[in-house]
């Protein structure tokens, strides 16, 4: 079972501040990061050059070769030992789902489903970008993620955090899509009278707040868990004593030259976080590169992933 650190009220409040001040920021005529304010300018830049890439990919013949690597999920199967691992929580199972951008190809949610539904879990985790695209309606999204939730429907729940493809307003759909929004909230998972702790912020990389920092901060659990779209906030959990802290938002860089070089990744904190297995201080971490595409439908040397992560003490 699961419940938030926060009763019903208070939840209530801190989301409405948090949809006022996510709405500002998703209308205003920049981005925020931890580092302050940045343009917009270069995502029209890369979308342009974008439309040249594909181009060339399907004049030389490779786009269909790509589009089919896009559709062809694998499972990542890992095991994470922790000292500090509440024994209740011995095998423990997590399905950790990254960036489904479920309407990038026709037919995607039941390809994934058809990935994941013999997996057992106890717990789901996504961990941001729902849609294709970073604006505009998001109601095609919702029939096709009817057909997924009913497969990632866990017994300790299902959570997810937002990331930069996604607005404020798709959390008014939570319940319907059969989760729990995490938006700079934490909920404590009991098993058999022990429980951890699992905390989600809102997406770092355009809509950072210092709400997302705050809600890192909470004390007295001896293991924790954070949902972060990117890597960016991963000091700062591990400062704050999280064990371990799952991501994507990379793609892993979704076109490599070779598996493990991207052409492009997304993110600047260092190319260890661009994809798999990393640690920061005391603190282990994920980031997965992701079940969908964005951009466009094309994958190279870089498989689409679900993961399978069970805890172990260790
Ligand atoms: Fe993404």
């Amino acid at each position: 079972m699961y419940r938030f650190i926060d009763n019903t009220e208070s939840r209530k409040e801190k989301r409405l501040v948090w949809a006022a001040t996510r709405s500002v920021l998703e209308n205003v005529g920049f981005l925020r990061n931890k580092n302050g304010k940045k343009s917009k300018s270069h995502w029209n830049v890369f979308l342009h050059l974008l439309k040249v890439f594909a181009f060339l990919l399907k004049i030389s013949g490779y786009y269909r070769k790509g589009y089919g690597n896009a559709k062809n999920i694998k499972v990542t199967r890992l095991t994470l030992e922790f000292a500090n691992l509440p024994p209740a929580f011995q095998g423990f199972r997590i399905l950790h789902l990254s960036d489904l951008h479920i309407d990038s190809i026709p037919g995607f949610a039941s390809i994934i489903s058809e990935k994941i539904k013999n997996l057992g879990f106890d717990i789901c985790f996504l961990t941001g970008d729902y849609r294709r695209d970073i604006s505009g309606s998001f109601q095609h999204i919702l029939k096709p993620f009817r057909i997924l939730s009913k497969y990632i429907q866990a017994p300790y729940g299902t959570f997810a955090v937002l990331g930069n493809h996604d607005t404020f307003l798709m959390a008014r759909y939570e319940k319907e899509s059969g989760l729990d929004l995490l938006v700079n909230e934490s909920v404590e998972i009991v098993k058999d009278g022990q429980t951890i702790l699992v905390t989600g912020t809102d997406d770092p990389f355009n809509f950072y707040t210092e709400q997302s920092i705050l809600s890192l901060e909470t004390r007295g659990y001896k293991f924790k868990i954070a949902l972060v779209h990117t890597s960016e906030l991963a000091k700062v959990a591990a400062a704050n004593g999280y064990s371990l802290y799952l991501c994507g938002h990379t793609h892993g860089g979704q076109i490599c030259l070779k598996e493990g070089f991207p052409l492009i990744s997304h993110q600047f904190e260092g190319k260890q976080f661009n994809h798999g297995l990393w640690e920061t201080g005391k603190m282990k971490g994920y980031t997965s590169s992701g079940v969908g595409v964005s951009g466009m439908p094309v994958r190279f040397n870089c498989p689409a992933e679900v993961t399978l992560i069970t805890l172990e003490t260790g």
